[in-house]
């Protein structure tokens, strides 16, 4: 019996026979040799079947294979210069597992909806598995930023009786007999989480029922939200880009293959350290309006103004103090300026938009039921929250990553439907 084997781990075989779960992604013949170009998952390897020198039952075997049909092959690992992963098998035996017959996803091109359609298969191409093996290791890199600065991973609940982001966007569902709403936001809990462990971040899904269909919303997405007691805006920017420029660098390090694959430009991601730009809301308007745009003093960013600003810089770049007026309740104030929030933005260059959004909280009660009335929000389902504010108040800052965005950004997408597997879209819940 020849050893099991993955393609990963074809290196430490060499010489060897070894035996690999496999299917096949191509195949091409010419007359007494057939080249089956396989994979299985962790990478791809040529197999070499030379009719001289198998059985005729393996010759026949593998002229019957098809594209995603699936088999154990059995070959001697050669070192192979030329080839894309540096070995080749020369096959001794095949065991075909199944005969796929009419895989859909073909090498001619395919819309979009027809992908999205067949997006339980299309994740096997070469492209989606990068974006997906990329994903992967920008959450431990995430993970291992914020564990090894002394932050606790606590995981708010997905069930919620009340708002994070404003009341517009919510998932409503039954929970038994109350009302119930699938989080926008772990937050108010990350607060609470902050004042009995100091610093924490969370990682979980949200939902926002939002009717945006554009590059880069989802429906449901993931966010890293972490929360610092007795820090400030100040503090906490420092902490976000120290946090990107980490995320970047190590993708960088530890996925060059697949950001080949990708076929993005490494150095762009490679000049992503900290410190990050900043400018304030009210430059950012007046940017704007020597720049083409008409948008008064007041008004939310769209795309566009988002992306013309980012323009500016090889970097990402923070926008802060935004109007009290178009943030959400629990910002604070700038204590010389109540119009605007202690808040930021930060917005990925090359026309990725919007990746964190965060601010410093308000820590006074008074204030806080201010704002409850001003956003007509129920105080029965917030007054945990408010406990935060009696007992023991303290400055605390925050913030979320959306990490869609950032495997858009990182992978160089024009959208965020191939960053999940399995994304959300408006129209969109199959597969
Ligand atoms: O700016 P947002 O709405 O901020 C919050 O939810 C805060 N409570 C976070 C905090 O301070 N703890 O969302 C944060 C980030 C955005 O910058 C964006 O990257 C991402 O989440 N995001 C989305 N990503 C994909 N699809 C959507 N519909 C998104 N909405 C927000
Ligand atoms: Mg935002």
């Amino acid at each position: 019996m020849a050893t099991k084997s993955t393609i990963s781990e074809v290196s430490n075989h060499v010489g060897q026979e070894v035996t690999i779960g496999s299917w096949v992604n191509n195949k091409r013949s010419s007359g007494k040799i057939q080249f089956l170009q396989l994979r299985d998952g962790t990478g791809y390897i040529q197999a070499v079947v030379v009719k001289s020198e198998v059985s005729e039952e393996a010759w026949e075997a593998a002229k019957s294979l098809t594209q995603e049909s699936s088999l154990y092959i059995t070959g001697l690992v050669r070192e192979e210069a030329r080839s894309q992963s540096g070995f080749e098998l020369t096959v001794t035996g095949i065991e075909i597992i199944q005969v796929a017959v009419d895989y859909p996803i073909t090498p001619k091109e395919h819309g979009v909806d027809y992908l999205m359609d067949h997006r339980h298969l299309w994740i096997r191409s070469p492209r989606q598995r990068a974006v997906l093996i990329i994903r992967a290791q920008i959450i431990r890199a995430v993970q291992k930023f914020f564990d090894d600065r002394g932050f606790r991973l606590v995981d708010p609940p997905i069930l919620t009786p009340s708002s994070c982001e404003g009341t517009t966007e919510l998932f409503h569902t039954k929970y038994f007999d109350e009302d119930a709403f699938l989080t926008q936001s772990g937050q108010l809990y990350m607060e609470a989480a902050a004042m009995a462990l100091g610093k924490v971040y969370s990682f979980g899904p949200t939902f926002r029922a939002e009717k945006s269909k554009t590059r880069r919303h989802l429906i449901e997405f993931w966010m890293i939200e972490p929360e610092m007691a007795f820090t400030d805006l100040e503090e906490s920017l420092v902490v976000q880009e120290q946090f990107v420029s980490y995320v970047i660098q190590y993708v960088v390090a530890n996925c060059r293959k697949e950001l080949e694959t990708l076929e993005r430009d490494i150095p762009k991601l490679e000049a992503i350290q900290a410190p990050f730009p900043r400018i304030t809301y009210d430059e950012a308007i007046v940017f704007l309006n020597e720049n083409g745009f008409e948008i008064p003093w007041g008004e939310d960013f769209g795309a566009p103004h988002e992306t013309a600003i980012a323009e500016k810089y090889e970097k990402p770049v923070f926008i802060t103090h935004y109007p009290t007026k178009i943030k959400a309740f629990y910002m604070k104030p700038d204590p010389n300026r109540p119009e605007v929030v202690l808040c930021a933005d930060m917005i990925a260059p090359e026309g990725y938009g919007e990746i964190i959004g965060g601010s410093q909280r308000i820590d006074d009660p008074e204030l806080m039921e201010e704002r409850f009335k001003e956003h007509e929000l129920s105080t029965d389902a917030y007054q945990w929250y408010m406990d935060l504010r009696k007992y023991g108040t303290v400055p605390h800052a925050g913030f979320g990553l959306g990490l869609e965005r950032t495997v858009a950004w990182i992978c160089g997408l024009d959208h965020v439907r191939e960053t999940i597997p399995f994304p959300r879209l408006l129209n969109r819940l199959y597969p």
